[in-house]
């Protein structure tokens, strides 16, 4: 069902009939909505015991054993971006449709997979060799997996576009579709032991699930849980909640008063519903511009969701300003500071961690920087040869008429260059392991075919903000933007003055 179109303001005052024939018209929309679009998704064991008994199946091949009976499933999955890595983005500016993922970036946080398609960080194993003075009970503790800990989810082979034997034996069905308490993938599986790495048969790294078969088959669900999904969304940029402010272990057990949505119970795949395997994302910062369906607040709240005596003033600030900006308005307002900036030419040992992270500034209670996005960006292409000291990978384009304030995080990394002009795909296992910043850039630039000798580049990125939506008494009220003292940056944002409300 589609909203009723909207008359002129104008109109609508002079006519008050009218008016009167939208708010019963939007009545309906509205109750509509809430008939339909609020009914959460129910997560449920499907317990294969039975079938996984009459296929004689002994062990857990990967999606091999779950092809024969979900082969359309399977081919979804192999085809979506989680598994592929990559995707066509069509909505840059300064480029043509370019592919972009963890197939073939550089990020502002751990840097590279690969690349040139060369595996630069995809899977390996790195123990903690030279702890500091008071840690060294630490020592020969494990501290990386690779980048495959995450990304692909799978078993440790590089994804290929064509389905093969070995490709249907390394996608991970499981990382989504066993309860969380028994296995999940990500970095936690190898904290839980549930995964495993090993050397194969002919040397290469791979990971395995430590799983008996049969448990497997008495634990299946029918769609992930949040806790499913946060083994790898919660840790992104190396630890809890460095990456994505909103989207931290506190999720786990959230309250309200962090996200409103998941304290009420609400999981991932509410919003992200993942029908036939597609995760798409429009955010400035996301890549995942695959079809599919994500809920944005509009589809479930409709386009005019306030009400009380403020509610047309509120209903109008929509036609500039995102949802997110009053509902989200603080970024890492749980137990997780989030990094905001960091710089690869230093190292600091985390204790909590157990292993050495970047030198880094990180925030609590930070509020978001706010940006017009009008759908379309300006990014950084990787590898190509960087101008200048320092590179946006991220920009949201937009402006007055043109778009609508958005809340972003605003990030900022140091990273190498190489003297051919190329931020260099540092060794992050080696640095996590030794501390040694120069020795996991000279080992990266190596791999990569570049030349260091001692530059550096300043990467910028704006991280858009979609999570931790407060209840509706803690969003953003008039004062908090109109008013001389305000945080809101209207000045940045292209006003010559504060907008102040008189009267009120
Ligand atoms: C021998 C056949 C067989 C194998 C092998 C098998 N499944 Fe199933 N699976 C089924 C059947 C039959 C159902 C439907 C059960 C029902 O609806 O009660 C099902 C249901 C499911 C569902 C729920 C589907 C829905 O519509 O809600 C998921 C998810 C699932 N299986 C995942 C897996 C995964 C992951 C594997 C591999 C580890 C796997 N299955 C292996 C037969 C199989
Ligand atoms: C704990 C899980 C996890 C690990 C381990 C991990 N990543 Fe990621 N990475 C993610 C997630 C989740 C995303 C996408 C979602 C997001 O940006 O919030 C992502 C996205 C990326 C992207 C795409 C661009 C971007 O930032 O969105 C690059 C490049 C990347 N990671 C590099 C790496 C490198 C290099 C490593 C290993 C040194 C690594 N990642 C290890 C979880 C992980
Ligand atoms: C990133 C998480 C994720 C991974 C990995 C994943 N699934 Fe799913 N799967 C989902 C979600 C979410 C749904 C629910 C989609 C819906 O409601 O339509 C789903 C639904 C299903 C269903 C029922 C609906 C359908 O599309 O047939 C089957 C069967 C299934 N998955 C099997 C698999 C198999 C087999 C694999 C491995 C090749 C796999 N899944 C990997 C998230 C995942
Ligand atoms: C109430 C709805 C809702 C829930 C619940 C939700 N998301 Fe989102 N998510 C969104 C929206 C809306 C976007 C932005 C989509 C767009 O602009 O296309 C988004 C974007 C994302 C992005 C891209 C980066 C960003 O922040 O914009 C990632 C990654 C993500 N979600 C992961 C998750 C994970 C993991 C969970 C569960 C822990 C989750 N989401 C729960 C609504 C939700
Ligand atoms: C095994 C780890 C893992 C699991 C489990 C997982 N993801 Fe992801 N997800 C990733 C990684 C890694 C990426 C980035 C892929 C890349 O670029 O290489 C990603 C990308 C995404 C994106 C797109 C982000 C962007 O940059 O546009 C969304 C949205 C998302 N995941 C949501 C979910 C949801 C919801 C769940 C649970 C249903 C889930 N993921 C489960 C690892 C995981
Ligand atoms: C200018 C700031 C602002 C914007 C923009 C905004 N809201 Fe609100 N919203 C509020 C405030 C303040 C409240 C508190 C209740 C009230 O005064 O109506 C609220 C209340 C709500 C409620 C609770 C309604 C109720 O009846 O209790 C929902 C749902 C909601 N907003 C959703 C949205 C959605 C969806 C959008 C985007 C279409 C949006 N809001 C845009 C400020 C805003
Ligand atoms: C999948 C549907 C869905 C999406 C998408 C969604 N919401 Fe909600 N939202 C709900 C439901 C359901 C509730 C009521 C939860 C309850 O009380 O059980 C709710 C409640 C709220 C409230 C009221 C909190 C209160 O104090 O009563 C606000 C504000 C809100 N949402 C804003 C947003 C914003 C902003 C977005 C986009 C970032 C969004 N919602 C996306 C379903 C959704
Ligand atoms: C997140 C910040 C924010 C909040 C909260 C907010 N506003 Fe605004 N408001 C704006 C911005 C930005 C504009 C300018 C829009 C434009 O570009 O014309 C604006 C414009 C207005 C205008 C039009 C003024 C003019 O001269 O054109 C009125 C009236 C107004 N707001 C009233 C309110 C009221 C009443 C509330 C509380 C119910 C409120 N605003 C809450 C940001 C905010």
């Amino acid at each position: 069902m589609r909203p009723p179109p909207r008359a002129p303001d104008e109109i609508v005052r002079r006519l008050g009939v009218l008016l009167l024939l939208a708010a019963a018209a939007l009545a309906l929309y509205v109750a509509s909505f809430s008939e339909d679009e609020y009914r959460r998704v129910e997560i449920k064991v499907v317990d294969h015991t039975k079938d996984f008994l009459e296929e004689g199946i002994t062990a857990y091949e990967g999606a091999k054993t779950c092809y024969k009976c979900h082969e359309q499933a399977t081919l979804d999955f192999f085809h979506s971006y989680h598994y592929q890595m990559v995707a066509r983005q069509y909505d840059v500016v300064n480029a043509p449709w370019v592919p972009y993922g963890g197939k073939v970036a550089m990020n502002d946080f751990c840097g590279a997979i690969f690349y040139n398609g060369k595996p630069i960080n995809f899977i390996g194993f790195a123990k903690l060799t030279n702890p500091p003075p008071g840690y060294e009970h630490l020592r020969g503790k494990p501290v990386a997996f690779g980048c495959a800990a995450c990304h692909g989810i799978g078993l440790g082979e590089v994804p290929q576009t064509r389905l093969t034997d070995a490709q249907l034996k390394n996608m991970d069905c499981l990382a989504c579709h066993v309860r969380p308490e028994v296995y999940v993938g990500g970095v936690i599986g190898f904290k839980k032991g549930v995964r495993e790495i090993y050397k194969d048969e002919n040397g290469n790294w791979r990971y395995k699930v430590n799983l008996d078969v049969m448990t497997i088959a008495k634990n299946i669900i029918n769609k992930p849980t949040r806790a499913n999904c946060l083994a790898c969304h919660a840790y992104s940029g190396g630890g809890p909640g460095f990456k994505r402010p909103n989207i931290t272990p506190d999720l786990y057990n959230p309250s309200k008063y962090f996200d409103y949505h998941m304290g009420e119970g609400m999981h991932c795949v509410d919003c992200h519903t993942g029908k036939y395997h597609l995760f798409p994302d429009r955010a400035a910062d996301g890549w995942a511009r695959e079809p599919g369906e994500v809920k944005t607040c509009v589809d479930c709240h409709g386009p005019r969701p306030h009400e009380d005596e403020y509610g047309d003033d509120l209903n109008k600030h929509s036609e500039f300003l995102a949802c997110q900006t009053c509902h989200i308005p603080y970024i890492a307002h749980g137990q997780y500071p989030t990094e905001l900036s960091r710089d690869w030419g230093g190292s600091r040992f985390s204790p909590e961690l157990g292993y050495y992270e970047p030198l880094a500034r990180y925030g609590k209670y930070v509020r978001p920087t706010y940006m017009w996005y009008n759908g379309t960006r300006s990014i950084y292409v990787y590898p190509s040869k960087v101008e200048g000291e320092v590179v946006v990978t991220v920009k949201p384009l937009g402006g007055r008429g043109n778009g609508k304030i958005y809340p972003f995080k605003l990030h900022t990394s140091r990273v190498p260059l190489s003297e051919e002009g190329i931020p260099i795909p540092i060794k992050v296992g080696l640095f996590m392991a030794t501390g040694d910043s120069n020795k996991a850039i000279l080992a990266g630039a190596a791999a990569a075919g570049l030349t260091w000798n001692g530059k550096w580049v300043t990467y910028v990125r704006y991280m858009q903000v979609d999570h931790g939506v407060l209840p509706d008494d803690r969003a953003l009220g008039c004062k908090e933007c109109h008013s001389p003292n305000t945080f809101f940056p209207w000045k940045e944002l292209g006003y010559d003055r504060i907008i102040l409300l008189d009267g009120r």
